[in-house]
């Protein structure tokens, strides 16, 4: 048999048949007598080290590295980057015991060394083709540095401001969240792991790491079986759908137990009910952080409940190749529960055709100046990425776009900062290819000199806050000059100019792992800095720099107009000049609701109704509502504006569904203004009664349009039984008789509305 399955191999292998199509039934059995064969000849301390991922760095010097990979302790590297070190490591792997090669892993989180918008941003777009777009690109620039996966996409379900992460993520709700996150692992590991562009992907972090309490980094959640199933678990379970490969495991704890040893949650929720055959990835140091949450009374004990939560691999971590083998030794585990996550990491391996080309895409000779070269960069599809996830929230008197024979004086601490503009995660983005918005600016009008620029203030006078931000290496710098001397210089030059664009906002380091907010306005010296701007009496444009909702009540009342811009990675100043002058004309929309203070955290469109909705009379008292504060956010989920306007109407093809039936939603739009443009049109539902309170609106879809000025068009989309679906009072997922209605709107405030009744 093995000599008939070798040669049979060979035949693939070269054939290049193998791994091309969907695996069929003799191809599963040559593999899993592949695997059962390498696990057979493997010892424990082998197979223990397969399920080790480490980074070079700190004492674990490159040399040591490749001793230990050569002893078989290490099974993946992650953090290289560089190709020739890489191909040092497979070469070292492919003389361990068993030549099993080693896969490499990478945050490649918005983009790889183009730097796109933060994830936040591409999630701004609300287009697919933008999203697969960057996607793909990422992949692309990722396997030909050798790269065989990432720890993305990030899908936790983010409500919370406070927490830094929101930036990675795809904002605050399920359907948004899961498109993006779909498209993510489709175009990133393409149809067949053997491509040679394919980057396996590793769903993170699951799961509820964006419910951390109070929006404290690391802190714990706890949350109803309901909400987990109906919203936060749903994007996990949609990437997973798509064959994400792999999942990364949150850091925090679920209703008490720490994912990293929470068998309900990575045993009979994602291998038993959801049918994951992946590779399963603690987060770093995960295994130790479990005695700290106080699951685990000592190292060995720690890895006892990992593994047997159903842990796979672990992140940069001596204690599994410490402990694996003496656990099963003492009858602690099982040496079957050491082979079947080994198995998993040999499966993923095979898959990725590591067994028949190790050195797929690495170039042992490549040197830096070639790797960091301008002309690797995909600058056109980070442009384009990038003005799509620009939000235009306010453009009063239709100031914008700007005419480009204008005195501009561009103002602010973010103005013409490279490491700022590329976002937090951009490990192998190069600040110094990155075009700021001064920079941007200037490359968009005739005469560059027209361009007056002043730094203006620092992001904030706050000592502790650089301390944070630089901790690791300078990379936000304080500018020692006194504050009213930095503002008295660009008053100077706004008072010379026709119009003032400030940049304000966050350093990227604030908006990061780690990077936890109590206060989300702007700090008071840029507060300063706008105040002293808006005293000029010239038209202001605020641009936002940020990673996260903030709170804008009072730069929203002094901008003329106002742009989120997020981090947009690489490109994002001609980015930002190309909406500035109308060479775009803005279309993303916001998938976070912007709260007027951090005491209305978490606010968010889709809540439930409550018994006392808010009522508009007596002050609402009664009813639920705050006597200090408006219920809304000042800038709802889904909002954005446009330099022209929209109009739309819609009808419902009937208004009764049977079980196998469906309706149709024809949306009218039509673009009324003067402008081409592009309208995000959002599909929202409510299921009216049921035996559980259901939200007042939920997203089920959304579709773009883009329109001529006087012109119209039409969006149709097809509502299904299964869309109708939820978590009842039994927690059986099904769809129960009555009245839906349907909301169609370009943001989550609409209240144009059609009904359907779904007969029993
Ligand atoms: C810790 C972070 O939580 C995770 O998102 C990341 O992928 C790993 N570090 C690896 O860098």
């Amino acid at each position: 048999m093995m000599k008939k399955v070798a040669i049979y191999l060979f035949f693939l292998i070269f054939s290049g048949h193998l791994f091309a199509q969907e695996p069929n039934s003799e191809v599963k059995e040559i593999k899993k007598v592949f695997i059962d064969n390498l696990l057979s000849k493997m010892t424990l301390q082998e197979k223990a080290g397969q399920l080790r991922l480490i980074s070079v760095g700190g004492d674990l010097t490159l040399d040591k590295v490749l001793d230990k990979i050569e002893a078989g302790e290490i099974g993946g590297i992650f953090n290289t980057v560089v190709e020739p070190d890489l191909s040092q490591m497979q070469e070292r792997a492919l003389k361990s015991p068993n030549k099993i090669p080693l896969f490499f892993g990478f945050d490649i989180i918005h983009g790889h060394r183009t730097i796109f918008p933060i994830n936040l941003g591409i999630a701004s777009t609300w287009d697919r083709s933008a999203i697969a777009k960057a996607a793909e690109v990422s992949a692309d620039e990722a396997t030909s540095d050798g790269l065989n996966i990432t720890w993305a996409p990030m899908v936790d379900i983010t409500r919370d401001p406070r927490w830094g992460r929101v930036s990675e993520g795809f904002g605050e709700d399920p359907y948004l969240t899961s498109e993006v996150g779909r498209i993510f692992v489709e175009k990133m590991q393409k149809q067949s792991l053997a491509d040679k562009k394919s980057l396996v992907t590793s769903v993170k972090h699951f799961a509820l790491y964006g419910a951390v309490e109070a929006g404290r980094e690391y802190n714990s959640t706890d949350m109803s079986e309901r909400k987990m199933f109906q919203e936060y678990l749903v994007p996990y379970k949609a990437a997973i759908d798509a064959g994400s490969r792999a999942v990364m495991v949150s850091l925090v704890s679920v209703n008490g137990i720490p994912a990293t040893g929470n068998h309900w949650l990575l045993t009979e929720v994602l291998r038993n009910q959801w049918h994951f055959d992946g590779v399963v990835v603690s987060d770093h140091g995960a295994i130790r952080e479990l005695i700290n949450h106080g699951v685990a009374s000592d190292p060995k004990d720690a890895v006892r409940v990992a593994i047997k939560a159903g842990i796979d691999i672990s992140m940069n971590d001596e204690y599994f190749l410490q402990f694996l083998p003496e656990l099963v030794e003492e009858g602690a585990i099982t040496e079957d529960e050491i082979n079947q996550a080994c198995r998993h990491v040999l499966e993923l391996k095979y898959d990725m055709g590591l067994f028949s080309d190790p050195n797929r895409n690495l170039d042992p000779k490549l040197d830096i100046d070639t790797m960091f070269a301008d002309n690797r960069l995909h600058r056109e599809e980070a442009r384009d990425v990038a003005r799509r996830s620009i939000v235009l929230l306010k453009n009063e008197n239709e100031i914008l776009p700007l005419a480009k024979n204008k005195k501009i004086a561009v103002i602010g601490p973010l103005a013409d900062s490279k490491r700022d503009i590329l976002g937090s995660w951009s490990g192998a983005g190069r600040a110094n290819l990155a075009v700021t918005p001064l920079e941007g600016i200037k490359n968009a009008v005739k005469n560059p000199e027209s361009i007056s620029y002043a730094f203006g203030a620092n992001l904030s006078d706050d000592e502790n806050l650089y301390r944070f931000l630089n901790l690791y290496g300078e990379t936000t710098k304080f500018d020692n000059r006194p504050a009213d001397k930095m503002i008295a210089e660009a008053v100077k030059i706004a008072k010379k100019a026709d119009i003032v664009i400030a940049f304000v906002g966050e350093a990227e380091g604030m908006a990061h792992e780690s990077s936890s907010r109590t206060d989300l306005s702007l700090q008071a010296t840029q507060k300063q800095l706008i105040k002293a701007m808006k005293k000029t009496g010239k038209p202001l444009i605020i641009v936002l720099m940020n990673g996260r909702p903030l709170t804008l009540s009072e730069e929203y009342a002094q901008a003329d107009a106002m742009l989120e811009t997020w981090f947009l990675g690489t490109e994002g100043g001609n980015a930002i000049a190309d909406v500035l002058f109308g060479n775009y004309n803005p279309s993303g929309k916001l998938p976070m609701s912007f709260p007027y203070n951090v005491g209305q955290i978490p606010v968010y469109y889709s809540h439930l109704n409550t018994g006392r909705p808010r009522g508009t009379e007596n002050m609402g008292k009664y009813t639920t509502s705050y006597f200090d504060s408006p219920n809304e956010p000042l800038f709802p989920f889904g909002f954005g504006l446009s330099y022209t306007n929209f109009a739309m109407d819609f009808s419902l093809s009937s208004t009764k569904m049977n079980r196998d039936g469906e309706i149709i939603v024809t949306v009218n739009v039509e673009n009324t203004g003067n402008r081409e443009g592009m309208q995000t049109v959002q599909l929202y539902l409510q299921d009216v009664t049921a035996s559980v309170s259901r939200p007042v609106k939920e997203l089920i879809g959304f579709d773009n349009i883009t329109l001529k000025p006087h012109t119209k068009g039409q969006v149709k989309f097809v509502i299904k039984y299964d869309m109708l679906k939820f978590w009842n009072n039994k927690m059986q997922y099904v769809a129960e008789p009555g009245k839906f209605n349907v909301y169609i709107g370009s943001d989550s405030t609409t209240q144009d509305k059609q009904t359907f009744t779904l007969l029993d």
